[in-house]
Order: structure tokens, then sequence, then C-alpha cells
């Protein structure tokens, strides 16, 4: 047994990638969902990772959480595996496959965030309730604090998740299409709140389904459709031709002309604005 973890997983291993997957395959039925992926994801840099419907986004993150079994790749978080680094990850799924009736409030699902810190029997104290607090405050859903999750709307329920992965305080945050369904104020103060968390050091991985804003919120993207299209900087990999090529050329010519456009005039300076009151 390693006696040394936690600490030793903390720091010998500072400049390890948040995310190596190597040679990732996975099969539903007989199908191939992913074939031979690799993908890194460098600390401290916000990533995206695109694609059409069914190209395996989802599946690649359940693989490399270990969630959906894999056939064959070796996946390392912060160079060692999942389960000597599991407080140290947070993640997000995408919104379809929550049970939304799980009786509990969105400080509840806040909470739990903070269970594997805490353990379930040691007594919450009040910098613990004000953390849940202010996880909640910093997504704008403070005073939904007491309403069942199952009671708020979808782009809110979503809000709750984002501030869990706060609470969790980890150092890699995985969110599998995180502004799905949310208004656009709001993702921009989400984007906004995943920039700061890189900006200190964490590293951060979502699901981005809006072509637009790849380029103003990420750094690095991987283009995804079963196997690799392209994995690096956005401003180089980024290009129309590759997300095409992505999207098995199913992008119209008007499609295609909107994403030149939003390319040409998009900056990547991050989005300002304070989370919305809703
Ligand atoms: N539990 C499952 N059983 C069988 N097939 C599945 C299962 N989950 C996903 N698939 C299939 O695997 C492929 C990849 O699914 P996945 O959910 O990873 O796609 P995705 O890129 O996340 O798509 P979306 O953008 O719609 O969320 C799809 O063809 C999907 O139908
Ligand atoms: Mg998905």
């Amino acid at each position: 047994m390693d006696t040394t973890w936690p600490d030793a997983a903390y720091h010998a291993d500072t400049m390890e990638p948040a995310l190596t997957i190597h040679g990732l395959t996975v099969c539903y039925a007989s199908a191939s969902a992913l074939f031979s992926v690799d993908y890194t994801a460098a600390t401290a840099s916000m990533n995206a990772i695109v694609g059409p419907n069914g190209a395996g986004k989802s599946t690649l993150i359940k693989a490399a959480l270990g969630i959906t079994p894999r056939v064959s790749g070796d996946i390392l978080f912060f160079g060692q595996p999942l389960s000597r680094v599991r407080a140290r990850v947070a993640y997000v799924p995408q919104r379809a496959s929550i049970d939304w009736h799980f009786p509990a409030t969105a400080y509840d699902v806040v909470a739990m965030g903070m269970y594997r810190e805490l353990g379930w029997l040691r007594p919450w104290r009040r910098p613990h309730r004000l953390r849940v607090l202010s996880c909640l405050d910093q997504v704008g859903m403070g005073r939904f604090a007491s309403r069942q999750i199952g009671q708020l709307s979808g782009g809110q329920q979503q809000r709750v998740f984002v501030a869990r992965a706060l609470a969790q305080n980890a150092d890699l945050f995985i969110l599998d299409e995180p502004f799905a369904g949310i208004d656009a104020a709001t993702e921009r103060a989400i984007a906004t709140l995943l920039h700061r968390l890189a900006g200190t050091g964490k590293t951060v991985i979502c699901v981005h389904h809006d072509l637009a804003t790849v380029p103003e919120y990420f750094d690095f993207v991987m283009l995804l459709n079963v196997r690799n299209i392209a994995i690096g900087p956005v401003r180089t990999i980024f290009t129309p031709e590759k997300v095409q090529e992505a999207y098995g050329g199913q992008l119209t010519p008007g499609q295609l002309d909107r994403l030149r456009r939003d390319l040409a005039c998009r900056s990547v300076t991050p989005a300002t604005t304070p989370v919305a009151a809703p």
C-alpha cells in the first residue's frame, strides 16, 4: 500500500498533464464509439472537445472517468491512475444523463461536492456551509439554495451542478456541455468563472457545441469524430476545413461562412459579465 498518498500526489506531478489518454477504444454492442483516441490536456488550460452528435465526446469523458468500460487505452490524471487522484477531478455530466427527480435541494447537491473531502460523518461547520452558499452565489443561484433540484429550470439545474464542481475544489474540471440550456448572460458569466479557474492553475475540459465561441472561451481544442480529427491550440487547429472534416462534411456552406466570419471577428479575451440574477 502506498502510504505517501495524497501528499506525494499533490507535489510530485506538477509538470504532468492534467489528463493523458493513449489509444482509447470504446465499443457499445458491436459498434466502436471511439477508436484509438489520444488526448492530452495541459494543466492550467481551457480545453474544448468538439464534434457532431454521436461523435463520442461524452463517451470519451465517461471512459476516462471509468464510468463507461473501455476495450483498450491508457488513462492518467496528473500522471497517475484516477483512483489515486479522484478528489482532484470534478465532473459535470451532460444534463440529459442526470436524474432530476432525485430528492435533494440545490444546497444538498452542492454539498455533495464536499463529501469526499469532509467524509459523511464529520460534522458540518459554519465555514463548510458558507462555502456551499458561496459556490451557489458564484453561479447566481444563492437564493435558490433550499429549492428542490427537480423544481428548478433546466439552466438553473445546470448551474447548480457547476456549483457542485466548484465546491469540490478540484484541480481538473470536466464539464459535458455546461452551457446547454443556459441563457447567454449566464453562459458568459460561467465562462468567465472557468477562465478564472484556469488562471489560478486549474484545468478545464468542456464538451462544447457552439462553434462560434470556441476561440473566445478556449485555448486548446480537440476535434473528435470517433477518431481524433485534430488536437492543439485553437488558433491553429480550429479552421473551417478541420471543423468540416470533424462534422463529416455535414456543415452547410452557410454554416461554414458563418464560422469563417465568427473566427475572423472573435477575440480570445474572456467574457467579463458578472453572474446575472436569474
Ligand atoms: N449506453 C450506450 N449504449 C449503446 N450505445 C451508446 C450508449 N451511449 C452512447 N452510445 C452511442 O455511442 C455513440 C457516441 O455517443 P456519445 O454520447 O459519446 O456521443 P456525443 O458525442 O456525446 O453526442 P452528443 O453531442 O449528442 O452528446 C453514439 O453513436 C451513441 O448512440
Ligand atoms: Mg454527449
